[in-house]
């Protein structure tokens, strides 16, 4: 194992009326800037929920809504503005992890005299931010428990994940009733990028990590097994539970203890694909990570086996390593099939018109990959695969 320090100040309500916690943890008459979508939570009543609980304290509400799937910077600028003028004390986000990335840009942006894509794209340092909570409504990201935000610029049409440990939310309710009304491909999108999480974390080249290691197998083993009785049943409370506590803890930094983090290379192809396109970050993942596992067994299969065997239960008997491996990717496949994720980017209307643009944004940021570390080539390799 590497040295490493465990380090996570979010406070986490998880549960049934959780949301009643609100009037506990904010102060009386406090100035709140809510931030939410594009009106999912006044169609499923969380929205009025979240108010009854500020009126009981006397809070002075702000509202910022219209965020959008993919956050964009023109959203974050409209925040900002908000809270500079209005002076508010604390932000509130109500919704998924597009609603909480584009808080924790206006929690860092309002405290910086200058354009926030300045700290986004680290030209100018984060020092002090503005304090922030999260009411979470789908299960996907992990953003209600990490210190990440993705932002896209449309202008530029770049969209870039960055973070600081000043970003972590103060609180995150998380109530799985919240994610009832959540769509079907939403849900196969928030499945499908839970387990991309811990898939990325599991493709380290550290060694002795078998607590690790364990760890996100069961995760893996737990989403399989509870994906598709929820999709068969998106009002089980019991299944969205263990959804959302999986997701959360996928990407909160528990994978990542002891490890060299592991390999995020599919993350920084699909958002290169999604500035550009648009698309939802889950259905880009669905299509790219069992391409990046074919790219990767091809020179060194063993993790993939190790993956085959022990999360999809495929037998070794009789067959070399590479055999098994291609089975463990087939089988990662089949799964997201079977949900009904996209399997292309023909599935998005997506050609090759695009891939010299996309190969560029993927390589922004200098060093693309870790357990396989990947060129211009290779990206473009893994996106031929995915037409
Ligand atoms: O806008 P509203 O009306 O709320 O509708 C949203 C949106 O249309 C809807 N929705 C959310 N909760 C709902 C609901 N509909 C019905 N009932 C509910 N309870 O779902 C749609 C998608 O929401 P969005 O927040 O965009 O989804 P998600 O949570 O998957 O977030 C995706 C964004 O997060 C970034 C992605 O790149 C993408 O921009 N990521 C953020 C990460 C992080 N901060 O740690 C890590 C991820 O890897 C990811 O890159
Ligand atoms: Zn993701």
């Amino acid at each position: 194992m590497n040295t490493f320090l465990q380090y996570n100040p979010t406070k986490l309500y998880f549960g049934k009326g959780e949301v009643r916690q609100l009037s506990a943890v904010l102060e009386k008459g406090v100035k709140v800037l809510i931030v939410y979508g594009g009106g999912s939570i006044k169609k499923n009543g969380v929205y009025d929920d979240v108010m009854a609980e500020l009126q009981k304290i006397d809070a002075k509400v702000f509202e910022l809504s219209g965020v959008e799937p993919n956050p964009r910077l023109s959203t974050v600028h409209r925040g900002v503005e908000i809270c500079r003028t209005e002076g508010i004390d604390i932000l509130l986000a109500v919704g998924g992890g597009s609603v909480i990335d584009c808080t924790k840009a206006i929690s860092a942006g309002a405290k910086y005299e200058g354009d926030a894509w300045d700290l986004i794209t680290r030209k100018a340092p984060i020092t002090e931010v503005l304090p922030f909570g999260t009411v979470l409504t789908l299960a996907a990201t992990g953003s209600e428990m990490n210190d990440v935000s993705v932002i896209t610029n449309w202008e530029t049409k770049d969209k870039l994940g960055w973070s600081s440990p000043l970003v972590f939310p103060a609180f995150s309710i998380l109530d799985p009733g919240y994610t009832f009304s959540v769509p079907r491909d939403q849900t196969v999108y928030g499945i499908v990028d839970s387990m991309s999480h811990a898939l990325e974390s599991y493709f380290h080249r550290t060694e002795n990590t078998p607590m690790i290691d364990g760890f996100i197998e069961s995760l893996l083993r737990t989403a399989i097994e509870t994906g598709p009785k929820l999709l068969n049943d998106l009002h089980s409370f019991e299944h969205r539970e263990t959804m959302m506590y999986i997701s959360t803890t996928a990407f909160n930094g528990s994978l990542a203890n002891g490890t060299d983090g592991g390999d995020w290379a599919t993350h920084r192809i699909e958002h290169a694909i999604s500035a550009i396109y648009d698309i939802p970050h889950g259905g880009g993942l669905a299509i790219l990570f069992p391409n990046w596992l074919e790219h990767v067994l091809k020179e060194d299969p063993s993790k993939v086996k190790k993956l085959a065997v022990n999360v999809f239960g495929i037998s070794p008997e009789g067959k070399d390593e590479s055999e098994v491996a291609k089975e463990g990717a087939k089988a990662l496949r089949d799964f997201w099939n079977s949900l009904g994720a996209p399997s292309t980017l023909k599935d998005y209307g997506i050609d090759d018109r695009e891939f010299d643009a996309i190969v560029e944004k993927t390589f922004i940021k200098p060093g693309v990959g870790t357990y396989k570390e990947m060129n211009r080539e290779s990206v473009r390799d893994i996106l031929n695969s995915c037409l």
